[in-house]
């Protein structure tokens, strides 16, 4: 029989087990909302993406634009990224945090945290494994176990909850179910609570990691925007040996926020030699890297760009008390300025909803004109609250806080008529 005699048999009957095992990602709930408004010619305030507004600093671009000109740059760039940059890297720790790494090992460069922490959770989990991860979360740190395969298994984050409280409390669950935790993901300055962290609090849960076994991811993205010290505590300098935390833990580190670079797509991966050499090795079948100008950029700005992280963390501390200030005073109860991050975390009042964080961010979309992220996107234990980004200027921020006072002030008035 000819292959062209054979009945048509449809693709439609295959799944998709990965991709259908993931939610909506948590910043693309309400785009539907967004869009409806927008479509009525309403002018949105949009809060909801931590997507830093300001453009990176002119001499972060201008060593882009150097080397890019270069032929030689354009060509791939196989390995761990270019030595300049894990140098760059390597010093930005030994500046910081006093820490030594070996740049052929211990050393890798990702496009961007996002795809580090997918790539490693791929290149060391798999079905059956399980990873615990804070609720609420950044999406990608509980989504990078699942796309790998593992089951997720959630500890508590929240403003007062001590974080080796809650992952000891989360390991000793998961093993009195007769498993295991393998990895433990972290981030602090947290995203999205702004919960951030004493060194002390860091060597208290390193600790716990390190007695249960299990291997540390720790995400410190928001290393600059911890406003009550000027670098937000290392996994490797928390009071332990760095040795010792190099045995089982990995951090990684963002450029995107620092220094005003998130579409660059460029970060390193700092730490235990087989945990980073797993996640260099399938990068090798993935990706040649980022471009390698782009490389030159970011390690120009590790090297020279603390003072624009300065700036940009006193930018986010004025707006951030510009913004708890206005919703205060906009009837918003219970809203406290964060400690860290570029994030306003807001307990939904009842006179927004009662009916939970989507609801709550449809309301504000539909009726304010201003647009939140849904503390739900960010896990169950999210779904009290709603996240404010912190990427408009002061009066933009007053005018949001305008909108949503209006909004309060409606069934107070239908209360009292
Ligand atoms: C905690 C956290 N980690 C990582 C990222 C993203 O980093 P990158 O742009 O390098 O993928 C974000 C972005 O919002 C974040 O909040």
């Amino acid at each position: 029989m000819f292959t062209s005699e054979l009945p048509v048999k449809s693709m439609m009957s295959w799944s998709f087990p990965r991709a259908e095992s993931l939610p909506p990602y948590g910043f693309v709930i309400t785009d539907a909302v967004k869009a409806r408004v927008l479509a009525t010619g309403a002018d949105i305030i949009d809060l909801g993406l931590g997507n830093p507004d300001q453009p990176t600093p002119k001499p972060i671009v201008d060593r882009l634009l150097e080397t890019a000109v270069i032929g030689k740059n354009h060509r791939y760039h196989p390995g761990r990224g270019i030595l300049p940059l894990r140098e760059a890297a390597a010093a930005w720790y030994a500046k910081r945090y006093g820490v030594k790494f070996d740049v052929e090992q211990e050393l890798v460069i990702t496009m961007g945290a996002k795809e580090g922490m997918s790539h490693l959770c791929l290149a060391i989990l798999d079905r059956g494994d399980t990873a615990l991860v804070p609720d609420p979360c950044y999406p990608i740190h509980a989504g990078a176990p699942r796309i790998a395969g593992a089951d997720v298994a959630l500890y508590r984050a929240a403003l007062d909850v001590e974080p080796a409280d809650a992952i000891a409390e989360g390991i000793e669950r998961v093993e009195k179910s007769g498993k295991r935790v393998k990895l433990v993901i972290t981030n602090y300055p947290q995203n999205p609570t702004g919960q951030v962290i004493s060194r002390e609090q860091m060597g208290a849960l390193v600790r716990v990691v390190q007695r249960s076994g299990a291997m540390l991811l720790h995400d410190i993205a928001y290393a600059d925007f911890d406003f009550r010290s000027r670098y937000a505590p290392s996994i490797f300098d928390c009071g332990l040996p760095a040795d010792e935390v190099k045995e089982f833990g990995v951090e990684t580190f963002s450029m995107s926020k620092s220094y005003n670079m998130p579409g660059w797509r460029i970060a390193f991966m700092a730490g235990n030699a087989r945990l980073v050499g797993a996640l260099h090795h399938i990068k090798t079948y993935l990706d040649y890297g980022t471009f390698a100008p782009l490389q030159y950029a970011a390690a120009w700005a590790l090297e020279n760009g603390d003072r624009f992280a300065e700036e940009l963390r006193d930018l986010y501390v004025l707006r951030a008390q510009a913004l708890a200030a206005g919703l205060r005073g906009a009837g918003w109860e219970g809203v406290t300025e964060p400690s860290g991050t570029m994030f306003v975390w807001a307990p939904i009042p009842r006179v927004l909803s009662t009916k939970g964080s989507l609801d709550a961010t449809t309301r504000l979309i539909e009726q304010a004109h201003v647009a939140v992220a849904p503390g739900i996107g960010f896990g169950p234990g999210g779904d009290t609250h709603v996240r404010f980004a912190l990427i408009e200027d002061p009066p933009r921020i007053a005018e949001a806080c305008e909108r949503i006072g209006r909004l309060f002030a409606v069934p107070k008035r239908a209360a009292g008529a």
